[in-house]
């Protein structure tokens, strides 16, 4: 019953993919009013909170002439009542034409695209992947960068948990990117994207240090403790406010830097950040409606 048109990880699409879904994006972009959804039915299942993905997706579909249903909060779905998954996805599936899913458990995502007849979009599973984030991320990146090869990279904070990071470095293994991974001890890239990157001949580093560490990066992309995560909130207490990016901090970089983040922010980048032109996150989440209407088109055929 497997679905192929699913989006479940990033490494679902293939370089080539990638790249079109970036043109397709461009595409809307320019347009993002084209009514090629007309009479269509997106449903977004939101397991877990959200702000930019969930509005930006049902945006998405309202400028495209679709429709949305859904929920925003579980607690008031049937899940609470303990319908399963199983239940929830087979009943949706044939309300809706597509379902844009986010749930706290990792493999869920793919669970549901292997019971659903319909595609599923995963907007985020635990600490596993967030597949849309990452071509937004991508499409900011060529846009402020010109291009995707040959960058120097640099990820910082919350590597442990932090599902945009996971998704990137897969992402970016197909265009020659050289990384730094920036967390303290607590919060290291998993040893599973180390592998990968050694597999893959990506080279990478390691420190804990922020100060001056990103001076060569093209682009730092800063991430938030994720609270939700830890099973041991003492430990969350110690590292929550571990960097703190501020505007004279970035006096050495390089004038192409561009600084990203995946927001919701916390207290990983000063608001004196916010008018430094190499600030983009902002213009990084407006991205995120142009890639999710290229992403909808895509799983829906058109
Ligand atoms: N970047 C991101 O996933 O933001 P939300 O949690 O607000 O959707």
């Amino acid at each position: 019953m497997r679905d192929t048109k699913s989006l479940v990880t990033i490494a679902d699409y293939s370089k080539d993919e990638i790249l079109e879904i970036l043109e397709s994006a461009a595409g809307f972009e320019a347009n993002p009013n084209r009514k090629i959804l007309q009479g269509k039915v997106v449903a977004t299942l939101f397991f877990e909170p959200s702000t930019r993905t969930r509005l930006s997706f049902e945006t998405a579909v309202v400028r495209l002439g679709g429709s949305v249903i859904g929920f925003s909060d579980a607690a008031t779905s049937s899940s609470s009542k303990g319908e399963s998954l199983n239940d929830t996805i087979r009943m949706v599936s044939s309300y809706a034409d597509a379902i844009v899913m986010r749930h706290p458990l990792e493999g869920a995502a793919r669970y549901a695209s292997e019971i659903s007849p319909i595609p599923i979009i995963n907007a985020g599973d635990g600490a596993n992947q967030h597949p849309s984030q990452t071509l937004l991320d991508l499409y900011s990146i060529r846009k402020t960068q010109g291009g995707l090869e040959n960058l120097n990279i640099s990820l910082v904070g919350d590597l442990k948990y932090g599902r945009t990071v996971h998704s990137l470095i897969i992402a970016m293994s197909h265009f020659k990117p050289r990384f730094k991974f920036i967390a303290p001890d607590e919060l290291k890239m998993p040893e599973e994207y180390k592998d990968f990157c050694r597999k893959n001949d990506i080279p990478f580093v390691e420190t804990a240090e922020l100060t001056d560490s990103f001076n060569d990066a093209d682009i730092l992309y800063m991430t938030r403790v994720q609270r939700e995560r830890f099973q041991d909130l003492m430990e969350y207490e110690r590292v929550k406010n571990i960097y703190t990016l501020h505007d004279n901090m970035l006096e050495n970089t390089k004038p192409n830097l561009r600084i990203l983040h995946p927001l919701p922010r916390v207290n990983e980048i000063n608001p004196d950040v916010d008018s430094n032109p190499k600030a983009y996150y902002f213009q990084q989440a407006q991205n995120g409606l142009y890639i999710r209407q290229a992403i909808l088109s895509k799983v829906l055929g058109y």
